[in-house]
């Protein structure tokens, strides 16, 4: 492979991290092809890898030390991933404070499993715990480890959190058998992380503000009236716009799955709280996404304690809440503002409407009655709408997915 000119990798600094697997002989390829597109790259090697390939082909190719020890004092090569004004003598700090990428491939179940439990007993996992950049893993294991239901739980909590997978192919394996696990080929694992570095300058100093969850209006001290939504999409848009570079603030309401990490997060439960959060933040935003499920109504009074049982009859009496979307609509001024609408029938008209009506920028529309667009799964099924009522039918893709493609599109129409 030749070296490209324009490389996101020149000058950005690597710690390649290399674990137990069959595969770690790979890594040989991938030191030389980030380190062909101008990346500094540090070689950070398990107990395990050192099994299978000496540090000392490393340390030839890379022209620096192989950190192995976590009780070792910190070579030469360490100080330099540091940031300049700090001196850690502490070495899996100096490590991760310096490192644009930790990129581990490849990445046996065991460190995956690690770093999403949270165990950093090793020097590769310290650095991990402590990275600051963006933390990447290439896999590679056989495919019943591949399969095994423990592994794809621990990726699933992992890209939850903002760390990123490059998908291993299937094909022969090293053990013998055929399956998925097999370490993705140099080329595709360097142009993701390649796409990575690109992507964190796309919104790279610009204020996004996402709405997510569900509200709860309460009836009385226990009970209150909410709906189905997950959040999942909402966590997914600012996960991606954090990756791309926002500069994030998330006001959530309740949800069913944990927040990213890496935005600031504002917690709300009621319609009155989500509104006031998100006037407040919206000051300071250019781009604004509403994808909060919003009570339309909410208990008229809130009785005090738990309403008793009494004849076996309730009659609630609900009053509209207040239109945030609408109402950012009103005071728009240069923002951009981005809608989501949950419609089952006549969607594309519906939600033609409602872009004029909250004068809107975009409007994303969904029916979650399909197959694959449900409340809590995890894939959906999009339409956007621009303000000249283009329309973009998206097929069924992951929510992180449908994420990128609006941000995509909120990019375009900015420009
Ligand atoms: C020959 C051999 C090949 C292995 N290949 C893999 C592999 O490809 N992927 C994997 O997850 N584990 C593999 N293992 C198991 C790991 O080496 C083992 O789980 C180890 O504890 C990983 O440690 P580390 O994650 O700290 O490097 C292999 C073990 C042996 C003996």
């Amino acid at each position: 492979m030749t070296p490209v000119g324009g490389s996101e990798f020149k000058g950005k600094r690597v710690l390649l991290g290399i674990t137990g697997s069959i595969a770690a002989y790979k890594g040989v390829e991938l030191l030389r092809e980030l380190t062909s597109r101008g990346a500094t790259v540090t070689v950070c090697m398990t107990r395990a890898a050192r099994e299978f390939v000496a540090p000392l082909t490393f340390e030839v190719l890379s022209g620096r030390g192989v950190l192995t020890d976590l009780f070792a004092s910190p070579p030469e090569e360490t100080a330099g991933l540091g940031p300049r004004e700090t001196t850690s003598s502490v070495q899996h700090i100096e490590a991760s404070a310096g490192a644009d990428v930790v990129l581990i491939a490849p990445a046996t179940a065991n460190i995956i499993g690690k770093v999403a439990s949270g165990i950093a007993d090793d020097l590769l996992s310290s650095i991990v715990m402590a990275a600051k950049g963006k933390v990447v893993f290439a896999p590679a294991m056989n495919v019943r480890m591949w399969e095994n239901p423990v592994v794809q739980e621990n990726i699933s909590r992992l890209r939850s959190l903002g760390y990123c997978f490059v998908e291993p192919d299937t094909g022969a394996l090293a053990c013998g058998e055929e399956g998925k696990g097999r370490l993705a080929p140099t080329e595709r694992i360097v142009s993701e992380v390649e796409q990575l570095l690109r992507d964190r300058r796309t919104f790279s100093g610009t204020r996004v503000l996402v709405t997510a969850g569900r509200t709860e209006e309460p009836i009385d001290h226990v009970r209150y009236v909410s709906n189905r939504s997950s959040g999942k999409m909402g966590y997914a848009l600012a996960s991606a716009a954090r990756d791309m570079g926002a500069d994030v603030t998330l006001v959530s309401g309740r949800a069913s799955v944990p927040p990213p990490s890496g935005v600031k997060l504002v917690s709300v439960r009621t319609a009155a709280e989500m509104r006031k959060e998100v006037m407040a933040a919206a000051r300071k935003a250019a781009v604004v996404i509403m994808t909060a499920a919003v009570s339309d109504f909410a208990p008229a009074r809130q009785e005090k304690g738990k309403i008793p049982r009494g004849s076996g009859e309730l009659t609630l009496r609900l009053r509209g809440t207040r239109d945030i979307l609408g109402e950012l609509g009103k005071k728009k001024g240069k923002r951009f503002l981005v809608g989501f609408a949950v419609e089952v029938d006549e969607e594309i008209a519906r939600a033609k409407t409602k872009l004029k009506k909250k004068n809107l920028d975009l409007i994303v529309v969904n029916n979650p009655l399909l197959e694959g667009a449900a409340f809590e799964g995890d894939t959906n099924i999009v339409s956007m709408i621009d303000r000249r009522g283009r329309v973009e039918k998206l097929p069924r893709l992951s929510k992180y997915e449908v994420a990128r493609e609006v941000l995509k599109k909120i990019l375009t129409l900015r420009k």
